[in-house]
Order: C-alpha cells, then sequence, then structure tokens
C-alpha cells in the first residue's frame, strides 16, 4: 500500500489546496492530509479548526484522512509509515521555499521523497495569505475558499461581506 501526506498550515483551506488533495487522493492508496502548526505565522485559526473545515471538504474522499501534528514531517512520515510527501507548487516563487525544505527533509529522512504537484492554471495565485487579506476588508473569497469556509473566515474576522 503506497500512502502520502500532504502537509500544511491550511489556514484556511482554499480550492487551490483541495486541488491537490482531490488529484493526490488518486495517485496514492492512502492520503494524510496533516495539518502542521507553523510557528513563524500567527493563524487566524487553531489546529483543531483547520483539521475541522479540511474534513468537512473531504468528506467524499474516503482514502484521505486528516491529522494534526506538531513535530517534524519526517517524524509524521516514519510514525505512520508513510513514504511520500506531497507538495502543490504554483509559480517559480514557491520553488525556492519548497527546494530547500525538500532538500531538508530528504537529509533528515533520505528514504523519503518529495512530490511535486503543479497547481491548476486556474489557482495558480491563490494563497490562504491572499484569501484573508481580501475577506479582511470585505473582498469577495466565494471563488477562492469552500462555502462553509468562506463564512468561517468572515465571522472570525468580523467583517462584513461587500455585495457578491
Ligand atoms: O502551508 P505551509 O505553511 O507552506 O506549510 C509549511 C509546512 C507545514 C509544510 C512546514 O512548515 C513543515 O513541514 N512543518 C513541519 C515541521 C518541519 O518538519 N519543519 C522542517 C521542514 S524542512
Amino acid at each position: 500500500m503506497l500512502s502520502a501526506v500532504y502537509p500544511g498550515s491550511f489556514d484556511p483551506i482554499t480550492f487551490g489546496h483541495l486541488d491537490i488533495i482531490v488529484r493526490a487522493s488518486k495517485c496514492f492508496d492512502k492520503l494524510y492530509v496533516v495539518v502542521f502548526e507553523n510557528k513563524g505565522k500567527t493563524p487566524l485559526f487553531s489546529v483543531s479548526e483547520r483539521v475541522a473545515m479540511i474534513q468537512e471538504e473531504c468528506s467524499g474522499l474516503p482514502n484521505v484522512e486528516v491529522l494534526s501534528s506538531s513535530g517534524l514531517l519526517v517524524d509524521f512520515a516514519k510514525k505512520h509509515g508513510v513514504k511520500v510527501i506531497v507538495k502543490g507548487l504554483r509559480a517559480v516563487s514557491d520553488f525556492d521555499y519548497e527546494f530547500k525544505m525538500a532538500l531538508m527533509n530528504k537529509k533528515l529522512a533520505p528514504d523519503i521523497e518529495t512530490v511535486f504537484m503543479m497547481t491548476s492554471l486556474k489557482y495558480l495565485y491563490l494563497s490562504s495569505s491572499l484569501v484573508k487579506e481580501v475577506a479582511s476588508y470585505g473582498g469577495c473569497i466565494k471563488d477562492l475558499v469552500p462555502p462553509g469556509v468562506e463564512k468561517r473566515v468572515f465571522e472570525r474576522m468580523n467583517v462584513q461581506r461587500m455585495s457578491q
């Protein structure tokens, strides 16, 4: 059985993440989607809120399990017998950061491979940070995140939505 892990902050999950999850779930027998605490970022949602939102969106994908972890990604992978890390790659600007992380993970765990999936063209510009920025001004995010996530973002920010 070939399993993979798709890690991220997912603060919040976007259609770009979901696109990678759906496509990766077709490539592996089992896909763990794992919410990691990113010490460099102040999150809008708690880890458990982020897990709950992803679970809601992945309920139709039987081989996807959503979890959280506060340790190293490679330690999660070893613990769960996972040999592949899936990452989504958007523009060239992602490459430097992702390349460094892939090499560091390779150093920490040489038998674990990082596999990059190119983002779908329509999500090339999409990031959780931009979603939060647009929402903070009351802008329309309905094409960027699922409806349940959109609702939670505006509730959490206490911002009035502009007309859609
Ligand atoms: O969505 P993000 O913020 O780009 O995801 C970053 C994430 C969670 C994949 C990265 O910070 C991570 O792997 N965190 C787990 C801790 C770890 O293993 N750090 C060393 C990575 S080389």
